[in-house]
């Protein structure tokens, strides 16, 4: 469905003028929706743009659906973008999958089970050495985040091999799964951003988390092979990452 993008698409904004959403976010959310609802009537869904379905049953599995993941890429018929799902019970991540669309590449992880893409095993690369490392990062829509992000951007990027921003944060998190970069960070993104390419860098040896032992998603989500995680770290603390103020 998303391969067919309309030729006028229509699109609003959200949070922000820049925070797009298109006539197709909206349709890729209700097929996963419709069809989650069809086969786990009981499970509890969180969808990016709205969705929000109660779980009945005991355990509950809850969904956290991002339709579609580099909608400002789509918006401008740019190819990297994905959809991700993600499956979680008693709070932990037991399922995830992110699509390439346009690459037609089904990254899919199960919880101690390994990473795939196309059914192929993945593994993060044994990068160790940061001025040698190319590090995926993504930034905000809010200016004010986008200007914190930027300071931290001085102090990294003469320190690393390079940067790249490619525009899906789930991809971005597939691609440490897969060695096309050797690790990645971002602040403040939401469970859909990257609920299910948390699980599947995890599960292809990337160790995935926040900052000074917080867990993923709390403000800054950094991924990397285990070494190259703590030498990240150090570099995003030294560079003045906190937490904005609440
Ligand atoms: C965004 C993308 C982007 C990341 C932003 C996300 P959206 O998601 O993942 O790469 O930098 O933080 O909000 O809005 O395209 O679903
Ligand atoms: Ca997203
Ligand atoms: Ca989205």
């Amino acid at each position: 469905m998303l391969r067919h993008r309309p030729e006028h698409l229509r699109a609003t904004s959200k949070s922000t003028p820049t925070d797009a959403v298109t006539e197709m976010d909206a349709a890729s959310e209700r097929l996963i929706v419709d069809r989650l609802l069809a086969a786990r009537p009981g499970d509890r869904i969180v969808g990016e743009e709205g969705a929000r379905h109660e779980g009945t049953d005991d355990d509950v599995v809850t969904w956290y659906v991002d339709p579609i993941d580099g909608t400002v890429n789509y918006l401008y018929a740019l190819p990297q973008f994905s959809v991700s799902i993600a499956a979680y019970v008693a709070g932990a991540a037991v399922a995830g999958v992110v699509y390439d669309v346009m690459r037609d590449e089904m990254y899919a992880a199960a919880l101690g089970g390994g990473a795939t893409c196309n059914g192929v095993a993945l593994r993060c690369t044994p990068q160790t050495d940061l001025s040698l490392s190319l590090v995926a990062t993504g930034f905000a829509y809010s200016a004010q985040t986008r200007a914190a992000q930027a300071q931290v951007l001085l102090h990294v990027l003469p320190t690393v091999r390079d940067i790249r921003r490619l525009g899906s944060a789930a991809l971005d998190l597939c691609a440490v799964a897969a060695g096309r970069v050797d690790g990645y960070y971002e602040a403040g993104m939401h469970p859909w951003d990257w609920a299910a390419g948390a699980l599947i860098a995890s599960e292809a040896g990337a160790r995935v988390g926040g900052l000074g032992g917080r867990p993923p998603g709390d403000w800054t989500t950094l991924a990397a092979n285990p070494v190259l995680f703590e030498e990240l770290e150090r570099l995003l603390i030294s560079a003045g990452v906190e937490p904005p103020a609440s």
